[in-house]
């Protein structure tokens, strides 16, 4: 713990001093401090490029970079509130300024996305069919609509294809409870049962 801290704030100088020049796009001081924070800091739980092998720890290779950025904002804020998120995201969110933040997303969005190593699961083709259709009878919207016909995202609308399914399962429940504070997804989740988020789950798990 000791290290880790110590490890942090090494970040946050390093931060600080990347961030004198302030510009729309990070500029190459400010990517070069972000590439080291991500690999020497943040790779420990998400993999230096973003390609988490962990469940517990979100895949971040590939992922829009806006939503990074809010989602870091929200950790900072304190408002993105499940156990996991405070427990781990909180700390780490709170040493990164705004132009830290928007490097990082940079970064993130920028690697290459690999392939998970999903494990077979009888209900993948079930959780296909709720991605691309909802759950008409339950109200449940196509989850293509919003996150794209190959889970890649659209708009600013999270990537989940190759998320951990572990950690999807998670966050829907969390939508479901409110936890996780967002309208537009508890929408979504307050109809679903854990059956069917364990099916979508494991499908985006397999997708490239
Ligand atoms: C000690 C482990 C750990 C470290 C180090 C860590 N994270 Fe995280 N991170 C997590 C966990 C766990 C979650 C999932 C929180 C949840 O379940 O809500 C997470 C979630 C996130 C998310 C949300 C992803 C999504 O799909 O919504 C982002 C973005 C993120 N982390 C970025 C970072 C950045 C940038 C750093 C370095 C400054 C970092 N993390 C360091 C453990 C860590
Ligand atoms: C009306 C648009 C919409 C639909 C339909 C929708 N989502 Fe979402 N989803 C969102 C938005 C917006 C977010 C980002 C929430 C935030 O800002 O924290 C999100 C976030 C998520 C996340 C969290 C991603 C992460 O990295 O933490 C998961 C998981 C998710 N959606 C799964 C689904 C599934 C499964 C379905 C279909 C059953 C679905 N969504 C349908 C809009 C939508």
């Amino acid at each position: 713990m000791v290290r880790f801290t110590l490890c942090l704030l090494g970040a946050a100088a390093l931060i600080a001093a990347g961030s004198a020049a302030r510009a729309d796009e990070p500029d190459a001081a400010a990517r070069a401090h972000a590439q080291h924070i991500a690999v020497t800091v943040c790779g420990t739980c998400h993999g230096p490029n973003g390609n988490s092998t962990q469940p517990k720890f979100p895949r971040l290779a590939g992922q829009n970079a806006n939503y990074l950025a809010a989602q870091l904002k929200a950790f900072r804020a304190q408002t993105r509130g499940d156990p996991d998120a405070i427990g781990y995201m909180w700390g780490m969110a709170s040493q990164l300024d705004d132009d830290a933040i928007e490097a990082l997303a940079a970064y993130y969005a920028a690697q290459k996305a690999e392939p998970s190593a999903s494990g077979a699961s009888a209900a993948i083709s079930r959780g296909r069919e709720i991605y691309a259709k909802g759950v008409a009878a339950q109200g449940v919207p196509a989850c293509s609509s919003c996150h794209g016909p190959d889970a890649h995202g659209l708009q600013d609308f999270p990537r989940l294809a190759g998320q951990h399914a572990q950690y999807v399962l998670k966050q829907l429940g969390s939508f479901q409870s409110n936890m996780r504070n967002v309208a537009i997804m508890h929408g979504v989740a307050q109809n679903l049962n854990v059956g069917d988020m364990d099916a979508v789950a494991a499908f985006l798990e397999t997708q490239p």
